[in-house]
């Protein structure tokens, strides 16, 4: 005997989860009486806002001041609460698209991206507007599989009927979600005249867009519309790259299952009378809680998750996390629990990086140039991580003269009294408010910068000293890492103890060689080639991939072109005269 069930009523929905923290009152009433007036406005508007969205978005930011990173999460998390991710048939009518959604109230914002077919996003003005889209949603009629019973705000949108109608547009507008190669980057660089442009190039082609950082909070609102399924009072956040600023299309969704609110840590002791306990399973640690649930949520999402493929519960790593690929995003994702240590990171690297445009712009280069070399990778080894390699940029800073960023303890001084944050022992405090943050003034310009930089590390003492972003100072190594680098919020512990001696000789090998391509570069701008206006120069010298041989005969170089320099400045010393660094 074959039961038959019928989900269609019952259907779980992870959404219907969220509807309970919403204001219901009305709200599909007041879409529907509106719908009449608002289709038209909305159609107009929309059309519009998509363009006009950015300079009105760079005056408030004026307006305001640079916007704090609880204040960006806020404001991004409401976005993706009010969205919607959906696939598209590959030709749609963008007015009828807008017409079809504005239905359920004013849009905020849409954007197409492509990704193995057409993808949208679609931001409406309320929450409310996408309760009413989600129950206006069918629940697909397959005729040889069956549909796990699980509802989302990941959607397919279809045509009527087979075939699309004759006024269908194809070509819709989309932003690029994926960096492009290499090579067509060091081609796009050369064409530039001058430094400035290459940066300004570079950035324009690796950092997050608006729409990408956009789709990465949908998608980790999607995961926590299911995590809340079981805990409704978890929240995942996102954190590293994806949101410290210095995030490169394509790189992976780090994010962290806030469990804070239900794990009875903030609870304050009672003083008299009664109360009540909630009655709850307990295990040996909090490890394994943590091993518990996201045990757990890894088989829901392997299960029920749409758009979740090969599911890999990491459980016994120091971090445990469940990795999973979102396919409609393209986002390889990392979800860990009570993670929060590397939130209070992520907030001091945004932080560093809103207070000087030439900080975001050198972690950019360096992260780059360090990829394409091989000094780090996307598989774990005893490679530099970008983590580390963001800390020793920071470091740099830190040590120019005057510094251009303040150290983590000035950081610490500035705070105020809601800034006081203490987890796992470690005193995580430091100013939120950039506007308290005065820098001192260095006028050093981003290709100076880059040539020091390489010369810093060039000639660091690695075998004795570590890098401190708390202090702003070598310190004397405690242990007998080869790179050490102190983790900024608790200094007993090295960042980047897996790095070995070849690893770090090789960044050494790598920063010389680079000292010594961009002093070449002094002499050799594109006009003072007069050859091809796609031969690499600058930056894009930098980043052509270089074998080691190449670097060690460059080394032998490297010893000659510094010796001459030493004797050019005892020359000067002795002829009295004043040097200019080189
Ligand atoms: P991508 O390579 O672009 O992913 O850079 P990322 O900064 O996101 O690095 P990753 O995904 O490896 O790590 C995510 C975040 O975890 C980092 O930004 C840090 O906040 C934190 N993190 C990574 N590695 C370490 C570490 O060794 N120690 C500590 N304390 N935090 C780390
Ligand atoms: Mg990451």
């Amino acid at each position: 005997m074959r039961l038959s069930v019928n989900f269609g009523a019952t259907m779980a929905s992870s959404f219907a989860v969220c509807r309970l923290h919403m204001r219901r009152q009305g709200g599909l009433v007041k879409c529907l009486q509106k719908l009449d007036t608002s289709l038209r406005r909305n159609i107009v508007t929309n059309v519009v806002a998509s363009s006009a969205e950015a300079p009105q978005k760079d005056e408030t930011d004026e307006k305001e001041g640079r916007k704090s990173f609880s204040a960006v999460q806020v404001e991004r998390q409401g976005q993706a609460e009010r969205s919607v991710l959906m696939s598209c048939p590959p030709k749609i009518n963008e007015k009828k698209f807008l017409k079809y959604f504005s239905r359920h109230g004013d849009i905020k914002k849409y954007f197409f991206y492509e990704r193995n077919g057409l993808y949208a996003v679609v931001e409406f003005a309320k929450r409310e507007c996408v309760e009413s889209l989600l129950e206006a949603t069918k629940i697909p009629c397959l005729s040889n599989e069956f549909p796990m019973p699980f509802k989302s705000r990941l959607l397919s949108l279809s045509h009527y009927g087979s075939a699309a109608s004759p006024n269908q547009q194809s070509g819709q507008q989309c932003q690029p979600q994926t960096t492009i190669p290499i090579d067509q980057l060091i081609d796009r660089l050369s064409r530039k005249e001058s430094i400035d442009q290459q940066v300004t190039s570079l950035m324009e082609t690796y950092q997050l867009t608006d729409d990408n950082s956009r789709l990465r909070f949908l998608v980790c609102s999607l995961l926590q519309d299911i995590a809340a399924a079981y805990f409704p009072e978890c929240t995942i956040k996102l954190f590293g790259s994806s949101v410290n600023g210095f995030g490169k299309l394509g790189c992976d969704l780090d994010m962290f299952l806030d469990l804070d609110d239900i794990s009875g840590r903030r609870t304050k002791k009672q003083e008299s009378g009664l109360f009540l306990e909630y009655q709850l399973k307990t295990v040996s640690t909090e490890r394994v809680v943590t091993q518990r649930i996201l045990s757990f949520l890894g088989e829901c999402l392997d299960q029920f998750g749409p758009g979740c493929n090969g599911v890999q519960k990491i459980l016994n790593a120091h971090c445990p996390l469940v990795r999973f690929f979102h396919h409609p995003s393209g986002f390889q994702c990392d979800l860990t629990a009570n993670n929060r240590v590397a939130m209070k990171t992520t907030e001091l690297l945004y932080l560093y990086g809103e207070l000087d445009p030439r900080v975001r712009h050198l972690v950019f280069i360096v992260r780059c140039w360090a990829r394409v070399h091989g000094i780090t990778s996307s598989i774990s080894g005893a490679w530099i991580t970008n983590f580390s390699l963001t800390i020793m940029v920071l470091f740099f800073l830190q040590r120019r003269n005057p510094p251009i960023i303040p150290c983590l303890d000035h950081l610490k001084d500035l705070a105020g009294p809601m800034d006081n944050s203490m987890i796992e022992g470690n005193d995580c405090t430091f100013v939120s408010d950039l506007s308290k943050i005065q820098l001192q003034r260095n006028t050093e310009t981003l290709d100076q910068l880059l040539h020091e930089f390489f010369e810093f590390y060039s000639a660091f003492a690695f075998s004795k000293m570590s890098i401190d972003i708390r202090k702003g100072k070598e310190q004397i190594k405690p242990v007998k890492n080869h790179l050490h680098i102190q983790n900024p919020f608790d200094s007993s512990l090295n960042i980047s103890k897996n790095v070995n001696a070849a690893q770090l000789e090789r960044f050494v090998a790598l920063c010389q060689e680079s000292t010594w391509l961009l002093e070449q570069t002094k002499t050799n701008t594109p006009s003072g080639k007069g050859g091809s206006a796609s031969t690499p120069w600058g930056l894009a010298t930098l980043l052509q991939p270089t074998n080691v041989a190449e670097i060690k005969s460059n080394r032998k170089r490297r010893v000659g072109l510094t010796s001459d320099r030493i004797k050019g400045l005892i020359e000067s010393l002795k002829n009295g005269t004043q040097l200019k660094k080189s």
